[in-house]
């Protein structure tokens, strides 16, 4: 059972007075957890209050990550690292990038690595960055686009 009591006396002040009053009326009535309703506020919200600042910390490391074109988003050449075919394949099923002339796969959530196939190298990647509304390059292609020789 619980009882809330407002009052212009500090909340813990209170609480001798109140377990006179309980007594009065039934001395086998305990009275325990005794709380401001600040306290009581305060910790209904704790977890949507931490929930609401690491949503907001991730967000804003995202944005800054996003912004200097660090860990951000990135694309990667579609030349083959193997004979300059285009890699203009894409396996769903096993979320793979595929050149089609002899078969190489690149694995783009692994830095477009080659999973399979005589392709000798990944796919160059090229970070990118929001500028305004736009998706801009944010610097020049991580490694040498083409193939090998
Ligand atoms: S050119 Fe892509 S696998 Fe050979």
């Amino acid at each position: 059972m619980h009882f809330m009591v407002r009052s212009a006396r500090p909340g813990i002040s209170l609480v001798p007075d109140l377990r006179k009053a309980v007594e009065s009326v039934n001395a086998a009535q305990p009275i325990h957890d005794a709380q401001s309703m600040r306290d009581v506020i305060g910790g209904s919200l704790s977890l949507e209050r931490v929930s609401s600042l690491l949503t907001g910390f991730f967000a804003l490391a995202a944005l800054l990550m996003a912004t200097l074109g660090v860990y951000g988003v990135v694309a990667y050449s579609a030349n083959c690292t193997h004979a300059l075919c285009p890699v203009t394949g894409w396996k769903a099923e096993r979320q793979l990038l595929w050149c089609p002339c002899h078969n190489s796969e690149f694995d783009p959530r692994n830095g477009a690595d080659v999973v399979f196939g005589p392709a000798p190298r990944p796919l160059p990647a090229l970070p990118l960055k929001i500028t305004g509304d736009a998706l801009t390059a944010a610097g020049t292609f991580l490694g040498r686009v083409g193939h090998t020789t």
